[in-house]
């Protein structure tokens, strides 16, 4: 079978020199990979580097191999085109068409997946001309990850690093993985996912918590950001690295994860709760640290319930086309209480997980059952917490069509 074709953009940043690193990483797993840097980008790494990674020749103007047309043929066979860094001023030119060198020409060819790897100074990605290229592309269909925040150029910090080389390239073989025809049918839309399990603390030391590792939320939190979507992850305590491309916003508690989700979910298109959000927290927190004392029994702890915040955005919802989605683990009865919990809870989809004996919390597998309030069940077999994923925004993506369709029809 031939290799994957994969076109590597790189423009004129100083992060170019990870994009070597996203490059070995897509060779050394099989890809046959072009680099097409700008004339910008070759002040940062040099065409000899870029060909000897590749084991391709480097193509950097339209004016060279003319007879091979290579403004049009590098793109037309590109199964995948990644531009890292995407500079602010390649953003631009993206999104508004132009074609004044080979990488803005195989951009403007291409006409598989595009994956876009920001990457620029703070005040560059927030300012409203960058933000409108971005959802511009976005809405066109193109994947634009978020960009990571920390050290910048220089001495500033903030949001514009690029991702790490690693996790772009997990986005490239996700999106590759879909296929080349496939639409990234989550583009445009923003969607929240909550992962991980909320602490209720005690005192300054000790806490009420839970075993949930967070990994199927961020599971769902990549797999939406390689289809497209802008992602927000509300995190609780799951000790992992934020992913790339997705802004995550970290609470500890059940009151700071229904904050977040509110605050998130104003604009969202789909809400996904992953999270173990704790039913119940302690009455009191003491302010010190709580100590035995010789002889007297330890003080009862008084529990009082918290908000269930899925309940919540279910019957008060930010916006009347959104999605939302919840989990739920059952030891019995599995789909009868799935059902029922689906009805209570008033969300759109319910994943419904058998708690069992492979079934440990922290486990990359998983296995389960999608309800859906329309009376649909959507089987998910054993496998990856990313095949779930998939399941899940495969169920989601079709759900915000039709109601695009009707509010369409609303407006017509
Ligand atoms: N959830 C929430 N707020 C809570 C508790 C749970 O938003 N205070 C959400 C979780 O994120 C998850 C779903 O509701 O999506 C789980 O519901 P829950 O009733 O807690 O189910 P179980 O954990 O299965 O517990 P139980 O069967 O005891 O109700």
């Amino acid at each position: 079978m031939d290799k994957p074709k994969v076109v590597l953009g790189v423009s004129g940043g100083i992060a170019a020199y990870k994009a070597c690193e996203l490059l070995r990483r897509l060779t050394e797993s099989g890809h046959d990979v072009r680099v097409v840097p700008t004339d910008a980008a070759l002040h940062f790494v040099g065409a000899a580097t870029w060909s000897a990674l590749s084991g391709n020749p480097v193509s950097t103007e339209v004016w060279s191999d003319v007879h091979e047309v290579p403004h049009v043929r590098i793109g037309q066979h590109a199964d995948l085109v990644v531009v890292a860094p995407a500079t602010a001023d390649m953003l631009a030119k993206a999104a508004h068409g132009l074609a004044d060198d080979l990488l803005t020409n195989t951009l403007l060819t291409a006409r598989c997946p595009v994956v876009f790897a920001p990457a620029m100074h703070t005040e560059m990605w927030e300012h409203p001309a960058t933000q409108e290229n971005v959802a511009t592309l976005r809405r066109r269909g193109a994947v634009v990850i978020e960009p990571a925040i920390g050290r910048l150029t220089g001495v500033d910090t903030g949001k514009g690093r690029l991702p790490d080389p690693d996790e772009i390239f997990e986005i490239c073989r996700r999106v590759l993985a879909r296929g080349t025809a496939a639409e990234p049918d989550l583009a445009g839309r923003h969607v929240v996912v909550s992962a991980g399990g909320t602490r209720e603390p005690l005192d300054p030391v000790r806490y009420l918590g839970n075993r949930s590792s967070g990994k199927q939320g961020y599971a769902l939190a990549r797999t939406a950001a390689a289809r497209g979507a802008r992602v927000t992850l509300i995190e609780a305590n799951t000790g992992m690295p934020d992913p790339a491309g997705v802004d995550v916003v970290h609470v500890g508690t059940a009151v700071q994860l229904r904050e977040a989700v509110l605050k998130a979910a104003a604009d969202a298109d789909a809400v996904v709760m992953a999270a173990a959000v704790a039913d119940f927290r302690p009455a009191t927190y003491a302010e010190g640290k709580i100590k035995k004392k010789d002889g007297q029994e330890p003080a009862p702890i008084v529990l009082v319930r918290n908000p269930d915040v899925l309940a919540e955005i279910s019957a008060e919802r930010a916006r009347p086309e959104q999605v939302i989605v919840g989990f739920a683990a059952e030891t019995d009865d599995v789909l009868a209480n799935g059902r029922d919990k689906l009805r209570r809870k008033g969300c759109d989809l319910l994943v419904v997980n058998e708690v069992g004996e492979r079934k440990t919390f922290g486990s990359e597998e998983n296995e389960a059952v999608v309800l859906a309030a329309d009376g649909a069940e959507t089987p998910v077999p054993y496998g990856p917490k990313e095949a779930l994923a998939e399941t899940v925004w495969d169920l989601v993506a079709p759900r915000l069509r039709a109601s695009d369709t009707t509010d369409s029809d609303k407006s017509g």
